[in-house]
């Protein structure tokens, strides 16, 4: 969603505001501004990118150490000039950056308008903007800022990180936080403030992540923190272990291409620490207090958005055939809302990249209701869902700046692999034997992702011969079902081209008649025990002369025969095969998407973390 930076200090604010908001931009990329306070406070905001707004304001004098900055990507108004933020309330008196949404907007707005406020944007933050002056202007010197923000956060109903500049008193900052995530960077002083780490890490390491009804007084040289209600807290510093070269492209085209390339690192990552060095047991530590429960577990459900609900399909074939412990897998918008039935023994797993997901969280928080023990299985560290759930494990992918999720997803589906080896070891599911092979095929999969990445050139040409299709079709059975879905989303996302992912034997209860001469149909079609089956699927599409781009184990020669192009990844076990599998894929999205012209990091409509439902 939106990105937010601050500075505050002896340096000169913009340089810093703009370089922040180039690393927030794939958190929304439809408008952009600042707000520096110099010798009066000016502001500046441009429908666009970042670029735009800086070429914006480059021509005017922006001297001032003191300001705000955003990324809009857009919820209450079309993206303009008018609707980016920030936003400054009728007399001038606050200045407002806001990431979330109010809820009660109209109500709020009514009230104002009743007492003659004017609205100049379609926005929600422009009516808090205004609430907070209105409570201001009406105390008639009795409160200050702070306690006017205060204030007017316990009216209002929603979601929001924000920041504040009050003119009265241009010395600070003033941040609150419930459900949109605020993060506070500590220099020499100097604060910086960001909806995540990513523009704070080449400043300082030590940050303090707001919680939820916090808000945050800051000057120059000292830091307050309190809650809504007034209560004063001791700030908790943690220390940031992020390095700069993983949030920058490091000579890579886009920070897609790069994080695709990065999953042999980024799977070893997540499981380094986690396998013993003998290959004989695999330990989850965030894991170890909930074992008990997780190993009586009954049922288990995972709760997820987007790439990570893929992850999570993938989670269920691996934890219902390993572990034989039953398994749904949720939306968890439909999961919120739908009264779900949830028994105070069911363990829920809510699998989130950025541990921000407004819709997760909130099926989080239901899921605590009903009296379940929670999981999470999280990258970004310090983000809401790890602090709401009962345990979890971050998945130590690094930090993924691409909107289309690569690395996240294959780190995801090796956490629950290793989830799914210890439960079905612990259920004597699994056989000693079947338990080390599947951590040695774990392992080995780094080096066999090395292995298909070196076809990236293959996987170009291909691309470049399906460009201009306008539909694409992807099938799979069993474990490389969710694969073609993620498939078929990777592509939707970042080249706009229709595509579908189904069950390869569902294709023909529908999907079949969509195929021609025109239709692409990429069928994930490794040796397994489907593999028969879908050897019939892709004859079925051939016998209507629709084109098929298979994935294939290596020398596979019965489907080289059939299809019309092969993608070969190595000979892995089964349930290894959608960590491979999904690499082509991926790959094969990106060119098309390149070569289609689109801006392959920052897609049209899309925002990297959903902090509104
Ligand atoms: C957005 C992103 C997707 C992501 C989904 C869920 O739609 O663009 O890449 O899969 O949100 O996000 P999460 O952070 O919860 O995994």
């Amino acid at each position: 969603m939106c990105g937010i930076v601050g500075y505050i200090g002896d340096k000169d604010a913009y340089p810093i505001l703009i370089k922040g908001l180039r690393r927030l931009e794939y958190r929304g990329y439809d408008s952009a501004g600042v707000a520096i306070i110099g010798k009066e406070t000016k502001i500046y905001k441009k429908k666009g990118k970042v670029n735009d707004l800086d070429a914006l304001v480059k021509e005017n004098d922006v001297k001032g150490n003191i300001g705000i900055g955003h990324t809009r990507w857009a919820t209450h108004g079309e993206p303009n000039d008018t609707n980016a933020h920030p936003h400054t309330s009728q007399n001038g008196k606050f200045t407002v950056i806001h990431n979330g949404i109010i809820e009660n907007y109209s109500r709020l707005k009514k009230r104002l308008q009743d007492r003659d406020y004017k609205f100049k944007s379609q926005t929600d933050t422009e009516i808090l903007a205004n609430l907070i002056e209105y409570i201001y202007l009406k105390a008639n010197g009795e409160i200050d800022a702070e306690q006017a923000v205060r204030l007017a956060l316990s009216k209002v109903i929603g979601a929001y990180g924000i920041v504040i500049i009050a003119k009265d008193e241009p010395d600070k900052l003033i941040a609150a936080r419930k459900g949109s995530p605020l993060v506070i960077g500590i220099g020499d002083g100097e604060y910086f403030i960001a909806s995540d780490a990513t523009p704070i890490i080449e400043h300082t390491n030590s940050v303090i992540y707001l919680n939820n009804d916090n808000v945050a007084v800051i000057k120059k040289d000292q830091l307050t923190l309190k809650t809504i209600a007034h209560d004063k807290l001791e700030p908790r510093i943690q220390k940031l272990t992020m390095d700069i070269g993983s949030i920058e492209k490091n000579g890579y085209e886009h920070f897609m291409l790069k994080e695709i390339f990065e999953q042999p690192r980024s799977i070893s990552d997540t499981f380094r620490g986690r396998i013993a060095a003998d290959l004989s047991e695999i330990r989850l530590g965030g894991l170890h207090k909930v074992m008990p429960k997780l190993e009586k577990a009954k049922r288990i459900i995972i709760i997820a958005c987007g790439t990570s609900w893929h992850a999570g399909l993938v989670g269920e074939y691996l934890i219902e055939t390993i572990a034989r412990i039953p398994v749904e897998v949720e939306y968890s918008s439909e999961f919120r809302y739908r009264r779900p039935i949830i028994y105070k023994d069911d363990i829920v797993i809510a699998i989130s990249q950025s541990g921000e997901t407004a819709d997760t969280l909130a099926a989080i928080n239901i899921a605590k209701e009903s009296g379940a023990t929670v999981l999470g299985i999280c990258n970004v560290v310090g983000s809401s869902i790890p602090r709401e759930t009962h345990a979890g494990v971050y998945t130590h992918a690094g930090p993924e700046i691409g909107v289309a999720s690569t690395k996240a997803f294959t780190a995801q589906v090796t956490v629950l692999t290793m989830i799914a080896g210890i439960l079905g070891k612990s259920n004597k599911q699994l056989s000693d034997f079947n338990y080390s092979r599947l951590i040695e095929e774990l392992v080995e999969v780094p080096k066999k992702i090395e292995e298909i990445l070196k076809h990236n050139k293959l996987f170009e040409e291909i691309s470049a011969l399906y460009k201009d299709a306008t539909n694409f079709l992807y099938l799979g059975r069993g474990y490389l079902f969710p694969v073609a879905l993620e498939g078929a989303l990777k592509l939707k996302e970042i080249s706009y081209i229709h595509a579908e992912g189904y069950p390869a034997a569902e294709m023909k209860h529908g999907p079949i008649a969509l195929i021609d001469e025109n239709m692409p149909v990429v069928v994930i079609a490794t040796q397994d025990n489907s593999y028969d089956k879908i050897v019939s699927n892709i004859q079925e599409v051939k016998a209507r002369n629709g084109k098929v781009i298979a994935i294939v184990t290596e020398g596979d020669q019965v489907i080289r025969d059939m299809a019309d192009h092969v993608l070969e990844v190595p000979k892995s076990h089964e349930v290894i095969a959608p960590l491979l599998t999904v690499v082509p894929l991926q790959l094969l999205s990106y060119h098309i998407a390149v070569m289609r012209g689109c801006d392959v990091d920052q897609p049209r409509n899309l925002a990297k973390s959903v902090t509104v439902e």
